[in-house]
Protein backbone atom coordinates (compact mmCIF):
# COMPACT_ATOMS: atom_id res chain seq x y z
CA UNK A 1 0.00 0.00 0.00
CA UNK A 2 1.59 3.74 -1.13
CA UNK A 3 -0.12 6.13 1.24
CA UNK A 4 -1.91 9.37 0.75
CA UNK A 5 -0.35 11.87 1.77
CA UNK A 6 -1.87 14.23 4.38
CA UNK A 7 -1.51 17.66 3.32
CA UNK A 8 -1.06 19.87 6.57
CA UNK A 9 -0.65 23.44 4.50
CA UNK A 10 -3.72 22.76 2.61
CA UNK A 11 -5.68 22.21 5.54
CA UNK A 12 -4.65 24.90 7.32
CA UNK A 13 -4.61 27.19 4.78
CA UNK A 14 -8.33 26.61 4.71
CA UNK A 15 -8.58 26.93 8.71
CA UNK A 16 -7.12 30.17 8.44
CA UNK A 17 -9.71 31.39 5.61
CA UNK A 18 -12.36 30.82 8.54
CA UNK A 19 -10.36 32.02 10.88
CA UNK A 20 -9.64 35.25 8.70
CA UNK A 21 -13.48 35.66 7.81
CA UNK A 22 -14.07 35.35 11.86
CA UNK A 23 -11.64 37.94 12.52
CA UNK A 24 -12.60 40.39 9.97
CA UNK A 25 -16.30 40.29 11.70
CA UNK A 26 -14.67 41.05 14.84
CA UNK A 27 -13.18 43.71 13.79
CA UNK A 28 -16.46 45.28 12.33
CA UNK A 29 -17.62 45.28 16.28
CA UNK A 30 -14.28 47.41 16.88
CA UNK A 31 -12.17 44.35 18.34
CA UNK A 32 -8.75 43.31 16.48
CA UNK A 33 -7.52 40.26 18.50
CA UNK A 34 -4.00 40.80 19.95
CA UNK A 35 -1.22 38.42 20.75
CA UNK A 36 2.14 39.22 22.63
CA UNK A 37 5.12 37.37 21.40
CA UNK A 38 8.16 36.51 23.69
CA UNK A 39 10.71 35.58 22.44
CA UNK A 40 14.05 35.14 24.31
CA UNK A 41 18.05 34.69 23.09
CA UNK A 42 18.68 33.85 19.92
CA UNK A 43 18.44 29.86 19.43
CA UNK A 44 17.16 29.75 14.97
CA UNK A 45 15.00 27.26 15.14
CA UNK A 46 12.80 28.72 17.99
CA UNK A 47 13.52 32.26 16.09
CA UNK A 48 12.15 30.56 12.41
CA UNK A 49 9.21 29.87 14.25
CA UNK A 50 8.70 32.91 16.04
CA UNK A 51 8.29 34.89 12.60
CA UNK A 52 6.16 32.76 11.26
CA UNK A 53 3.90 32.77 14.35
CA UNK A 54 3.83 36.88 13.70
CA UNK A 55 3.42 36.30 9.50
CA UNK A 56 0.68 34.25 10.22
CA UNK A 57 -0.59 36.74 12.86
CA UNK A 58 -0.42 39.07 10.41
CA UNK A 59 -2.00 37.28 7.23
CA UNK A 60 -5.33 37.36 9.30
CA UNK A 61 -5.23 40.39 10.58
CA UNK A 62 -4.19 39.88 13.89
CA UNK A 63 -2.16 42.38 15.80
CA UNK A 64 1.24 41.14 17.42
CA UNK A 65 3.41 42.85 19.75
CA UNK A 66 7.13 42.16 19.25
CA UNK A 67 9.12 41.13 21.94
CA UNK A 68 12.69 39.44 21.05
CA UNK A 69 14.51 39.70 24.10
CA UNK A 70 18.52 38.99 24.77
CA UNK A 71 19.83 35.58 26.25
CA UNK A 72 21.02 37.31 29.52
CA UNK A 73 18.03 38.81 30.42
CA UNK A 74 16.95 38.19 33.85
CA UNK A 75 13.70 36.45 35.48
CA UNK A 76 12.59 39.68 37.00
CA UNK A 77 12.68 41.32 33.64
CA UNK A 78 11.29 38.28 31.77
CA UNK A 79 8.48 38.84 34.17
CA UNK A 80 7.70 42.71 33.93
CA UNK A 81 7.25 42.01 30.23
CA UNK A 82 4.86 39.28 31.09
CA UNK A 83 2.84 41.66 33.85
CA UNK A 84 2.79 44.27 31.51
CA UNK A 85 0.92 41.96 28.67
CA UNK A 86 -0.81 40.57 31.03
CA UNK A 87 -2.43 43.77 31.37
CA UNK A 88 -2.80 45.05 28.52
CA UNK A 89 -6.02 45.56 27.05
CA UNK A 90 -4.88 44.80 23.33
CA UNK A 91 -3.40 41.81 23.88
CA UNK A 92 -5.86 38.79 24.34
CA UNK A 93 -3.07 35.97 24.12
CA UNK A 94 0.94 35.69 25.31
CA UNK A 95 3.48 33.44 23.37
CA UNK A 96 6.41 32.78 25.60
CA UNK A 97 8.37 30.21 22.92
CA UNK A 98 10.00 27.78 24.52
CA UNK A 99 12.31 26.24 25.40
CA UNK A 100 13.78 29.00 27.77
CA UNK A 101 17.24 29.67 28.51
CA UNK A 102 18.67 27.36 31.46
CA UNK A 103 18.90 31.26 33.53
CA UNK A 104 15.44 31.36 33.70
CA UNK A 105 12.73 28.95 35.92
CA UNK A 106 10.31 27.94 32.87
CA UNK A 107 7.71 27.21 35.45
CA UNK A 108 7.29 30.26 37.10
CA UNK A 109 7.16 32.32 33.89
CA UNK A 110 4.16 29.67 31.99
CA UNK A 111 2.33 30.51 35.88
CA UNK A 112 2.85 34.31 35.11
CA UNK A 113 0.68 34.31 32.20
CA UNK A 114 -2.74 35.12 32.52
CA UNK A 115 -4.29 31.87 32.11
CA UNK A 116 -7.46 33.60 30.65
CA UNK A 117 -4.60 34.69 27.70
CA UNK A 118 -2.32 31.33 27.82
CA UNK A 119 -3.08 30.72 24.07
CA UNK A 120 -0.11 27.99 24.45
CA UNK A 121 -2.40 26.30 27.05
CA UNK A 122 0.76 25.38 29.06
CA UNK A 123 -0.32 27.34 32.54
CA UNK A 124 -1.58 24.26 35.22
CA UNK A 125 -4.72 25.95 35.35
CA UNK A 126 -5.29 25.24 31.73
CA UNK A 127 -3.75 22.08 31.93
CA UNK A 128 -5.83 20.78 34.31
CA UNK A 129 -8.87 21.96 33.51
CA UNK A 130 -8.24 20.10 29.64
CA UNK A 131 -6.96 16.88 31.72
CA UNK A 132 -10.70 17.20 33.90
CA UNK A 133 -12.41 17.37 30.45
CA UNK A 134 -13.70 21.66 31.14
CA UNK A 135 -13.26 23.98 28.11
CA UNK A 136 -9.91 25.58 27.87
CA UNK A 137 -7.36 27.04 25.41
CA UNK A 138 -5.82 23.38 24.31
CA UNK A 139 -2.31 23.28 23.06
CA UNK A 140 -1.43 24.10 19.73
CA UNK A 141 0.36 21.02 18.48
CA UNK A 142 -1.87 18.49 20.08
CA UNK A 143 -4.63 19.98 19.07
CA UNK A 144 -3.47 20.38 15.57
CA UNK A 145 -2.83 16.91 15.32
CA UNK A 146 -6.00 16.08 16.23
CA UNK A 147 -7.83 18.08 13.97
CA UNK A 148 -5.17 16.81 11.14
CA UNK A 149 -6.85 13.79 11.91
CA UNK A 150 -10.53 14.65 11.84
CA UNK A 151 -10.23 16.82 8.53
CA UNK A 152 -8.41 13.64 7.02
CA UNK A 153 -11.34 11.78 7.78
CA UNK A 154 -9.31 9.12 10.56
CA UNK A 155 -11.52 7.47 13.00
CA UNK A 156 -10.15 8.36 16.09
CA UNK A 157 -13.42 6.57 18.56
CA UNK A 158 -12.42 3.66 19.68
CA UNK A 159 -9.16 3.53 17.57
CA UNK A 160 -5.83 2.43 19.36
CA UNK A 161 -3.24 5.09 19.28
CA UNK A 162 0.16 4.81 20.11
CA UNK A 163 1.98 8.02 20.99
CA UNK A 164 6.36 7.95 20.87
CA UNK A 165 7.45 10.80 23.52
CA UNK A 166 6.21 11.95 26.83
CA UNK A 167 6.81 15.75 26.48
CA UNK A 168 4.84 19.28 28.46
CA UNK A 169 4.09 20.71 24.59
CA UNK A 170 3.23 17.17 23.20
CA UNK A 171 3.02 13.84 24.05
CA UNK A 172 1.21 14.35 27.63
CA UNK A 173 -1.21 16.78 26.56
CA UNK A 174 -1.99 14.70 23.11
CA UNK A 175 -2.87 11.70 25.17
CA UNK A 176 -5.04 13.57 27.18
CA UNK A 177 -7.13 15.18 24.30
CA UNK A 178 -7.05 11.44 22.56
CA UNK A 179 -9.08 9.77 25.61
CA UNK A 180 -11.34 12.35 26.48
CA UNK A 181 -15.05 11.50 26.42
CA UNK A 182 -15.56 14.20 23.42
CA UNK A 183 -15.12 14.10 19.80
CA UNK A 184 -11.84 14.56 19.89
CA UNK A 185 -11.08 11.64 21.50
CA UNK A 186 -12.48 8.46 22.82
CA UNK A 187 -9.47 6.71 21.73
CA UNK A 188 -7.18 4.08 23.62
CA UNK A 189 -4.28 5.24 23.76
CA UNK A 190 -0.49 4.04 24.70
CA UNK A 191 2.15 7.03 25.42
CA UNK A 192 5.70 5.19 24.56
CA UNK A 193 9.12 6.85 25.78
CA UNK A 194 12.43 6.53 25.93
CA UNK A 195 12.05 3.58 28.58
CA UNK A 196 9.78 2.07 26.80
CA UNK A 197 11.16 -1.96 26.79
CA UNK A 198 10.19 -3.21 23.30
CA UNK A 199 8.34 0.15 21.35
CA UNK A 200 8.07 -1.74 18.01
CA UNK A 201 5.64 -4.43 20.22
CA UNK A 202 3.37 -0.91 20.77
CA UNK A 203 3.79 0.70 17.34
CA UNK A 204 3.26 -2.59 15.14
CA UNK A 205 -0.44 -3.25 16.86
CA UNK A 206 -1.58 0.58 16.42
CA UNK A 207 -3.91 1.67 14.08
CA UNK A 208 -2.57 5.78 14.13
CA UNK A 209 1.11 6.21 15.29
CA UNK A 210 2.07 9.54 16.38
CA UNK A 211 5.89 10.45 16.66
CA UNK A 212 7.03 12.94 18.61
CA UNK A 213 10.04 11.57 19.80
CA UNK A 214 12.85 14.67 18.48
CA UNK A 215 15.21 11.99 17.00
CA UNK A 216 15.31 10.97 13.16
CA UNK A 217 14.18 7.39 12.24
CA UNK A 218 12.42 6.64 15.46
CA UNK A 219 9.68 5.24 13.21
CA UNK A 220 11.02 2.55 10.84
CA UNK A 221 8.90 0.84 8.21
CA UNK A 222 9.01 -2.72 10.12
CA UNK A 223 7.24 -1.12 13.05
CA UNK A 224 4.20 -0.17 11.99
CA UNK A 225 1.31 -2.51 10.43
CA UNK A 226 -0.05 -2.06 6.80
CA UNK A 227 -2.25 0.71 6.41
CA UNK A 228 -1.89 2.67 9.57
CA UNK A 229 -2.26 5.92 9.63
CA UNK A 230 1.08 7.73 10.74
CA UNK A 231 1.56 11.48 11.85
CA UNK A 232 4.92 12.53 12.48
CA UNK A 233 5.66 15.79 15.01
CA UNK A 234 9.37 15.95 14.77
CA UNK A 235 11.38 18.61 13.12
CA UNK A 236 15.00 17.78 12.83
CA UNK A 237 17.39 19.50 11.66
CA UNK A 238 20.15 17.37 9.58
CA UNK A 239 23.28 18.66 7.82
CA UNK A 240 22.86 18.39 3.86
CA UNK A 241 25.47 20.44 1.84
CA UNK A 242 23.25 20.65 -0.97
CA UNK A 243 21.31 23.23 0.66
CA UNK A 244 21.66 26.45 0.90
CA UNK A 245 20.97 26.48 4.63
CA UNK A 246 23.33 23.75 4.93
CA UNK A 247 20.92 21.45 6.37
CA UNK A 248 17.16 20.12 5.73
CA UNK A 249 14.18 19.59 7.99
CA UNK A 250 13.40 15.58 8.14
CA UNK A 251 10.67 14.39 10.70
CA UNK A 252 10.62 11.35 13.65
CA UNK A 253 9.99 9.11 10.78
CA UNK A 254 11.50 7.23 7.66
CA UNK A 255 9.16 8.95 5.58
CA UNK A 256 10.02 7.35 2.18
CA UNK A 257 9.97 3.55 3.91
CA UNK A 258 7.04 3.89 5.91
CA UNK A 259 4.88 5.63 3.35
CA UNK A 260 4.77 2.23 1.25
CA UNK A 261 3.66 0.71 4.06
CA UNK A 262 0.60 3.10 5.74
CA UNK A 263 -2.58 4.33 4.81
CA UNK A 264 -1.88 7.86 5.25
CA UNK A 265 0.96 9.91 6.24
CA UNK A 266 2.15 13.15 7.17
CA UNK A 267 4.92 14.92 5.42
CA UNK A 268 7.63 16.66 7.31
CA UNK A 269 7.54 19.54 6.42
CA UNK A 270 4.09 20.55 5.59
CA UNK A 271 2.53 18.24 8.13
CA UNK A 272 1.60 19.06 11.98
CA UNK A 273 3.88 22.29 11.59
CA UNK A 274 1.28 24.29 9.99
CA UNK A 275 -1.34 23.20 12.32
CA UNK A 276 0.34 24.37 15.22
CA UNK A 277 0.63 27.72 13.88
CA UNK A 278 -3.50 27.97 12.64
CA UNK A 279 -4.28 26.29 15.95
CA UNK A 280 -2.66 29.31 18.05
CA UNK A 281 -4.35 31.62 15.71
CA UNK A 282 -7.63 29.87 16.61
CA UNK A 283 -6.63 30.35 20.72
CA UNK A 284 -5.67 33.90 20.20
CA UNK A 285 -9.19 34.67 17.95
CA UNK A 286 -11.22 32.18 20.67
CA UNK A 287 -9.73 34.46 23.42
CA UNK A 288 -10.99 37.92 21.73
CA UNK A 289 -14.04 36.65 21.32
CA UNK A 290 -14.01 35.62 25.02
CA UNK A 291 -12.64 39.39 26.38
CA UNK A 292 -15.69 40.91 23.50
CA UNK A 293 -18.11 39.40 25.65
CA UNK A 294 -19.20 36.81 22.57
CA UNK A 295 -18.75 33.94 23.88
CA UNK A 296 -19.62 32.19 27.06
N1 LIG B 1 8.27 25.29 21.58
C1 LIG B 1 7.96 24.19 20.85
N2 LIG B 1 6.63 24.12 20.62
C2 LIG B 1 6.09 25.21 21.21
C3 LIG B 1 4.75 25.69 21.32
O1 LIG B 1 3.78 25.10 20.83
N3 LIG B 1 4.60 26.85 22.01
C4 LIG B 1 5.65 27.49 22.59
N4 LIG B 1 5.41 28.61 23.26
N5 LIG B 1 6.90 27.06 22.52
C5 LIG B 1 7.12 25.92 21.82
Amino acid sequence: MTAKIIDGKQIAADMRAKLRADVAALAKKGVVPGLGVILVGDDPASKSYVTAKQKACEEIGIYSDDNRLSASISQKELMSHINRLNKDPRIHGILTQLPLPDTIDELEVLMAIDPAKDVDGFHPINVGKMVTGQKAFLPCTPHGVVQLLIKSGVKIEGADVVIVGRSNIVGKPLANILIQKSPLGNATVTVCHTRTRNLAEHTKRADIVIAAAGCPNTITADMIKDGAVVIDVGVNRVEDSTKKAGYRLVGDVDFENVKEKASLITPVPGGVGPMTITMLLYNAVESAKHAAGLLK
